[in-house]
Parts: structure tokens; sequence; C-alpha cells
């Protein structure tokens, strides 16, 4: 009696502490955009794919009333993004905005599971992206948008299946699943009629896949087993492995949808870790320790331009293009700052200006070119200006005097704040620009930057491509989408 008491105690809904199974899901998108679901903190942390900086929480469980969120995944055409909520056992669908979209109810009357756990989630990655895929312990779901009814996946396959892991839907509704207790991954329809099978012989515990969505596509495994990542053909043939000797727990891959590469994400000693890989496997480059990371922003602007784009907010229009002077580019000093989060105010008596964020603050005289720091005083050259109002300061004056990193390429100039830390690299021009000036210059001169909000470019550069449709991929023409979306409107040739 006093033992069964002791049980009833115990198992009351307060306090069982819930265990997600999965610890770690990763998601890209077109834009550059990775994210990170941490199952330990609730949320989905917002990266930038090609620097490794962190942008800040996209979401977390507290703030849509979650139970927890412990796998999420990204439509990388930009359309939704999907997570899982282990604890409630409800799908929970947001577009990129933070706009819900919709909850499916895994405990509802549809499906009625009321197993311990579920898995892990795929999101369609085609434009149909409102259908998400899950995996429970001897279960697969296939659900559907409201409106349109749910289905578990035929008893054929799951009797076959013990615990499936990772899942991976492509643009053409091909499903992938790992299956970790026969080591092998099995692919299906969308609404799970079995067409493959593959990976005995070489995976022993793979626990997530993904595939690229370029003309190889490619399917990336990572495998808990060999604790290696494995890459596989479309026909299924092992091409290589890699992650041997960084990687140590691989559990959640997925592929960039603009580089092809990889990222694979793994959870040693509580930390977590993020590694890249290019298309063939080599190794570029780890994002340690996730989750110490501080917030960083991350501003950019091309030569010559009117408009300052924020990586992590809205776009910025300045008033003044940013010029490069014998090697030094002069950019407008407010606009930078203040989409980096400091505060300016322009004292007009003294002719100086004050640069502050919470706990720091310096001067900058205009008229004699002197910056004040708390420890020294430095000199600006080439001297700042104003030009219509505005303060124009050469770009160096960021990293010598604030919190913030500038690099340049050849046409643009990032800023960084807080100022990059090691093992992060400067952004690199963007991925589409080699393809435009391959496939558009014929019609075309380099853009010129306008404010057009990112979903408008993927339409216009469609239509473009129709105007020569041999040449071009759609994977080719979101590349040269982000481009644009970075650079604005393409001039006409004379
Ligand atoms: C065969 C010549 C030709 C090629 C190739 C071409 N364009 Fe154009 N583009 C034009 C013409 C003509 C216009 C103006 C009329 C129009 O909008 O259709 C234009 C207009 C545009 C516009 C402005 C449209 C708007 O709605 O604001 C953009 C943006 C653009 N092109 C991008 C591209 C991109 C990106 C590519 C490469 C994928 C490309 N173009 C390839 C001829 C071309």
């Amino acid at each position: 009696m006093l033992a069964l008491s002791f049980l009833v105690l115990f198992a009351s809904p307060d306090s069982i502490a819930f265990e997600p199974t999965n610890q770690l899901g990763l998601g890209t998108s077109k834009y550059k955009d990775l994210y990170v679901a941490v199952a330990s903190v609730g949320k989905v942390m917002h990266l930038d794919t090609e620097t490794g900086i962190y942008l800040g929480d996209f979401i977390s469980s507290k703030n849509i009333g979650a139970g927890s969120i412990t796998d999420v995944s990204v439509c990388s055409c930009g359309g939704a993004i999907a997570m899982l909520d282990e604890a409630e056992k409800t799908v929970r669908l947001y577009d990129y905005d933070r706009n819900k979209l919709w909850n499916y109810d895994l405990k509802g009357p549809e499906l009625f599971y009321d197993k311990q756990s579920v898995n892990a989630i795929a999101l369609c990655q085609d434009s149909d992206y409102e259908h998400v895929i899950a995996t429970a312990p001897g279960k697969i779901f296939h659900i559907s948008p409201p409106g349109q009814s749910s289905k578990v996946f035929p008893k054929e396959i799951l009797s076959t299946l013990g615990n499936p892991a990772g899942a991976y839907m492509d643009f053409i509704k091909q499903v992938f699943i790992c299956d970790p207790d026969n080591s092998r991954i099995i692919k299906t329809t969308e609404y799970g009629n079995l067409t493959g099978s593959f990976g005995q012989g070489v995976l022993s515990s793979p626990v997530d896949v993904s595939t690229t969505e370029d003309n190889d596509r490619r399917i990336w495994v990572a495998d808990s087993g060999t604790k290696k990542v494995h890459v596989f053909s479309e026909n299924f043939a092992h091409l290589f492995d890699c992650g041997d000797g960084i990687v140590k727990n691989p559990s959640s891959v997925i592929c960039d949808y603009l580089d092809s590469g990889c990222y694979v994400g793994e959870v040693t000693d509580g930390k977590v870790n993020i590694h890249k890989f290019d298309k063939n496997g080599v190794y570029l480059f780890s994002i340690k320790d996730l989750m110490s990371l501080p917030a960083q922003k991350l501003s950019y602007t091309k030569t010559g331009s009117y408009v300052l784009y924020n990586r992590s907010g809205e776009n910025i229009k300045l008033s003044t293009p940013a010029k490069n002077t014998s090697g030094i580019f002069m950019v407008e000093l407010r606009a930078v700052c203040e989409s980096l989060g400091f505060e300016v105010l322009w004292a007009p008596k003294t002719r100086t200006v004050t640069i502050r964020k919470p706990g720091s603050s310096i001067k900058l005289n205009i008229d004699n070119a002197t910056v004040e720091l708390p420890d020294k005083r430095i000199l600006l050259d080439p001297k700042p200006t104003i030009l219509k109002s505005r303060i124009i300061v050469p770009s160096t004056f960021f990293d010598m005097a604030l919190d913030i990193s500038s690099s340049s390429t050849q046409d643009t100039i990032f800023f960084i704040s807080p100022k990059l830390i090691p093992g992060q690299t400067p952004p690199k021009p963007d991925i589409g620009k080699d393809l435009f000036e391959a496939k558009c210059n014929r019609c075309h001169q380099a853009p010129s930057p306008d404010t057009k909000e990112r979903d408008i470019w993927p339409e216009i550069v469609k239509r473009m491509a129709s105007k020569d449709p041999s040449w071009i991929t759609s994977v080719d023409s979101d590349r040269i989408s982000h481009y644009l979306w970075g650079q604005g409107k393409p001039g006409k040739k004379p």
C-alpha cells in the first residue's frame, strides 16, 4: 500500500522531469540561416551560416507556450520552420518572421499518439512545405496542414523498424528515415511506401539524415556508432565519410542549401558544437560551445551603396554611399553604429559625437579627428567629414575605437559587433555573385542597392531565368536571389 502511494506520488505529472530523447536539431535556409534547436534550454538559436555568428534566438519554448523544443526542421526555400515540442507531443509550425502558422497535436483524435517520446521531425523541402514527417518508437507519421488528413505509415514498413531516428523530406517529397536498430536508412514515398534501403555494412547507428538540393543529390548521414558522417550518392553508393577526429558524437546533420556543404551537430560534455564540411567532406570550421557565444550583429553595405543590410533585422537606408578613399572605406557613422546597437549623440557646440552602449562610451571630435578612449587617444586618418549633416568616418575607426570588427572585400564592407571571436571567419562575397556575373551580365551591369524585401527576389530572378531557361537550375537562381537581396537591382547594359 505504502509502496503504491509512493509510486503514485512520483508519477504525478509535476514530479516527472521531462527527458528529451533528441538533444539537438538543425535547419538551414537559402538565406544563410542556420537554426539550432537545443533541447536542454528549450530554444531555437539563429546563426549566420557563413561566419558562424550567433544572431540571437529565433524562439524559445517559453515564448510560444511550448513544453520543450527538441528538434527543428526548416524549409530551405524560406517558407516555414517546424519545431518539435516533444513534451507536449505537438508539432509547431512558424514562418521565419515568427508568425504562428499552426500547431499539430499528435495526441489528438486523428493519430491518438500517447507514447513516451517523439524522436524527430522533417519538414517538406518543396513549396508545399506544410507537410511534416515525425518519427517515434515503432511509428512514423505524415502530418498534413489543417484541412488535410494526416496518416501513420503502413504496418509493413513499421514492423521491420525499431526506433526510427532522424528523417528528411526532400523537394520531391522523397522521405529518408534513419533506422539505427537495423543500421540502415530507408527511403519511402511521402506516405510511407518503401522505395529503397541502404547503408548496411557501412553504417552502425545512423541518427540523422539530410540530402543536398543540387544536381548531385548526395545523402549525408550522421552515424553515432561509427562517430562519422557518411555520404552516399543518390543511388546509395557510399562515396566517402568525414568528421573522423573532429566529430565525437554526431547527432544531427543538415545540408546547406546554397553551397551543398553540410553542418554536423553534436552535444559533448554538455557543450553544443557544430562542424561545417564542404560538399566533398573537407572540414571548414567549427562553432564550438555554441551556448557560450555572445549574440552578435552583422551588417554590411556595398561600396557606393545607399543601403546598409542588417543580417538580423531591418535594412537601414544610408543617405551617403560608402566610398573607397585611397584604400580605406569612408562610411556613414550613425547608420552603422545604430544598426549594431550603439547609441549616437551629437553635440553641435563642441562638434563632438558620443557613441555608447551599456558599459562603454567613447567620444570623437570631428574637427581635430581625435577619439577619446578610456585608456588612450587616437587620431583618425583619413579625417572624418560631415556631408549633408552626416558624419562620415574611415571604416578603420570601428575596429580601433569600438567593439566592432569591420572587413571588406572588393565591393562590400561588413561590420560585426561584438568583434569577431577566434574561430569565426569574416564573411565572403555572396555565393551568387559569380553566377550573376556568368549568367546575367550579358544583359545587365552590376547591381546597385535598393531596399526590396528578400522575398521579392526569387520571383524576379525566376522570371529573368526564363529568358534563357537552359542555363540555370533552381538552386542557382536562389543563389542569385540571395546575392541580389544583399546587393540590389542590376543596372541595364547601355
Ligand atoms: C536576355 C537579356 C536578359 C538576361 C539574360 C537577364 N535579364 Fe534581367 N532584364 C532584362 C530586361 C530587358 C529587363 C527589363 C524588362 C523586364 O523587367 O522584363 C530586365 C529586368 C531585370 C530586373 C528588374 C525587374 C523588376 O521587376 O524590377 C531584374 C531584377 C533583373 N532583370 C535581374 C536579372 C537576373 C538576376 C538575371 C540572371 C539570372 C537576368 N536579369 C538576366 C533582360 C535580361
